[in-house]
């Protein structure tokens, strides 16, 4: 079959390999239909994710058809139509059982990472009734992709973490895939306003169009003032860190109000100040989450009843004979204007 297969730091290739096999009674063989490139793709051909060696298939997203299951695997047969999370769980160990799949003893991100993953023509999942979701008729197969990673980590790690509520007000720092899906799940909780920073005017067009009451270009270093200036000098009662590096993590601890909480989502690869300093009197809860996909059938109910459309961050589309072509294209964003490249079999 053919894979996308991570070569060591910089390094990539499209090449032919073995079709996976069952190796455990709870995994499942699926035939990949759809998948997609995360931006946490990119870090691993960084070298920023050591977890992941030379030698693997990458891929954390996707959706498929069941094509044989193992012994213990009860709630799929051959030939159902899935969508397959990032995140691989067991159900039974003690993080799973506090709904912590992120950190499943057995599992938690290991697909495309230190397990092959989805952009392949075939895939072996582990704990398939927890890691894989039966798609329901009529749901838009497109959109699926987008709930195997952004729309639950935006949701967990931004929206829920961030305590999103009617009538707040919400400071989303960073606007590409994760911060776009930040700003559509934010909206399910009806936020007074929320203020879309990005140092890309094209996507914060893009932020504008999915609902950001306001934009602001964070490039002229300015942005603490005009996010003061939109909130009565307060600050936001809600920060989203969509980014991943220091300067965002400072901006939000600039620019959340008293009582407030800041939200990372970020993958942050150096270190960063926390200024305590500062914050020590100011009442407000910091969090950080790996997503743990628990939000997923909710965003399927979402999805199928069309009060979410994630469908416009789509902007690309290749067959997994290109996927090189779809790399390049995704690493340039700037200039492609690529949100997620959808890459079928
Ligand atoms: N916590 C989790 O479970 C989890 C899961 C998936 C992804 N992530 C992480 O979420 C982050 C966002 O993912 P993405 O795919 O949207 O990334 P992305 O790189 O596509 O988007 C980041 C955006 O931030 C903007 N940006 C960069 N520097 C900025 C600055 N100084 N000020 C303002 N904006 C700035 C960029 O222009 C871009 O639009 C990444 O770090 C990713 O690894 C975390
Ligand atoms: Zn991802
Ligand atoms: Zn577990």
């Amino acid at each position: 079959m053919k894979a996308l297969v991570y070569l060591g730091r910089n390094g990539k290739s499209l090449e032919d390999r073995p079709k996976p096999v069952i190796t455990a009674p709870a995994d499942a063989i699926v035939k990949v239909k759809r998948t997609t490139i995360c931006g946490t793709d990119l870090h691993i051909l960084k070298g920023d994710v050591p977890t992941c060696t030379p030698g693997r298939i990458l891929g954390h997203e996707g959706t498929g058809i069941v094509e044989v299951v193992g012994s213990a695997v009860t709630m799929f047969r051959a030939g159902d139509p899935v969508l397959i999370s990032c995140v691989s769980a067991c159900g039974k160990c003690a993080n799973c059982r506090r709904q912590m799949y992120s950190h499943c003893t057995t599992g938690g991100w290991i697909l495309g990472n230190s397990i092959d993953g989805t952009q392949a023509e075939y895939v072996r999942i582990p704990h398939a009734d927890m890691s894989l979701h039966a798609i329901p008729a009529g749901a838009d197969e497109e959109a699926l992709v987008l709930l195997s990673d952004i729309l639950p980590t935006a949701l967990e790690c931004g929206v829920l973490n961030g305590r999103v509520q009617p009538g707040s007000s919400v400071a989303i720092v960073g606007s590409g895939p994760i911060g776009l899906a930040a700003l559509l799940t934010a909206r399910f909780y009806s936020p007074a306003e929320i203020i879309a920073i990005d140092l890309d005017d094209g996507r914060l067009a893009v932020a504008k169009r999915f609902g950001a009451t306001t934009t602001v270009n964070s490039s002229n270093g300015l942005a603490c003032e005009a996010v003061m200036n939109l909130t009565g000098q307060l600050g936001v009662d809600t920060a989203i860190e969509a980014v991943g590096v220091p300067a965002t993590f400072e901006l939000c601890q600039q620019i959340v109000a008293a009582g407030g909480t800041i939200a990372n989502i970020g993958v942050h690869g150096i270190k960063v100040d926390l200024h305590l300093e500062r914050l020590w009197d100011r009442n407000i809860i910091i969090t950080t989450r790996l997503v743990d996909t628990v939000s997923t059938p909710m965003l399927l109910k979402i999805l199928c009843s069309h009060k979410l459309d994630p469908k416009p961050l789509i902007t690309h589309r290749f067959k997994l004979d290109q996927i090189l072509d779809a790399y390049e294209t995704f690493g340039h964003a700037a200039e492609t204007h690529a949100l997620k490249v959808l890459i079928e079999a």
